[in-house]
């Protein structure tokens, strides 16, 4: 991974140009803890964090909610390059009981929606009080599963994003902006 001055990162084969700053980011997510806080202050919320994108922006967001809360992490995983395909899956699952709990799930991205709409069903079966999902970024043209977003950080183009836990291919998740892809 390299940066240079022209807001532009090189991973593998691939340029991505910034689309959200460090400074942008950080003031998106502490509006969502802040609007969260005012919903969920005394509801002792259960956090759920999808692995591996979302951890970056759920270790952000929990910090931005004032209030008592918990975390749990959940795997599901079917994500390749830059393309979203095959079934989703529980790799890791959750051990917290759900039962009338309040649920917010955090979410980096919804692309297609298939992860959310499976773990949404999931989540529902297991009788929680309310989910409120959270999405870092979604790209509205890419919807191919209906799935309700409370909270969306920032509504994208379909083009592939790096950066704030998204990765290319294992790497780009420690770079603190969003970037774009860059199409030739
Ligand atoms: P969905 O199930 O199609 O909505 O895809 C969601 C998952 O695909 C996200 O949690 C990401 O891990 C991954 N993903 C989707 N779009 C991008 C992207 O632009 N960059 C990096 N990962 C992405």
């Amino acid at each position: 991974m390299t940066t240079n001055p022209n807001d532009q990162v090189h991973i593998r084969d691939l340029s991505f140009q910034l689309l959200y700053s460090e400074a942008m980011v950080r003031e998106r997510v502490n509006a969502l803890g802040a609007a969260l806080t005012e919903t969920h202050k005394n509801l002792n919320p259960l956090f759920i964090s999808i692995l591996s994108g979302a951890f970056v922006f759920a270790s952000d967001l929990i910090r931005a909610f004032d209030g008592d809360c918990e975390i749990g992490f959940v795997k599901l995983s079917s994500y390749k390059g830059t393309r979203s395909s095959g079934d989703v899956q529980t790799v890791m699952g959750l051990e917290k009981d759900l039962k009338g709990r309040h649920i917010v799930v955090v979410e980096d991205i919804v692309d297609t929606g298939r992860t959310l709409h499976f773990f949404h069903n999931h989540l529902q079966e297991q009788g929680p009080a309310s989910i409120t999902t959270v999405a870092f970024l979604r790209k509205p043209s890419a919807i191919e599963f209906p799935v309700p977003v409370e909270y969306v950080g920032f509504d994208i183009e379909n083009k592939f994003v790096v950066g704030y836990g998204l990765d290319y291919d294992g790497l780009g998740r420690n770079i603190p902006g969003v970037y774009q892809l860059i199409e030739e």
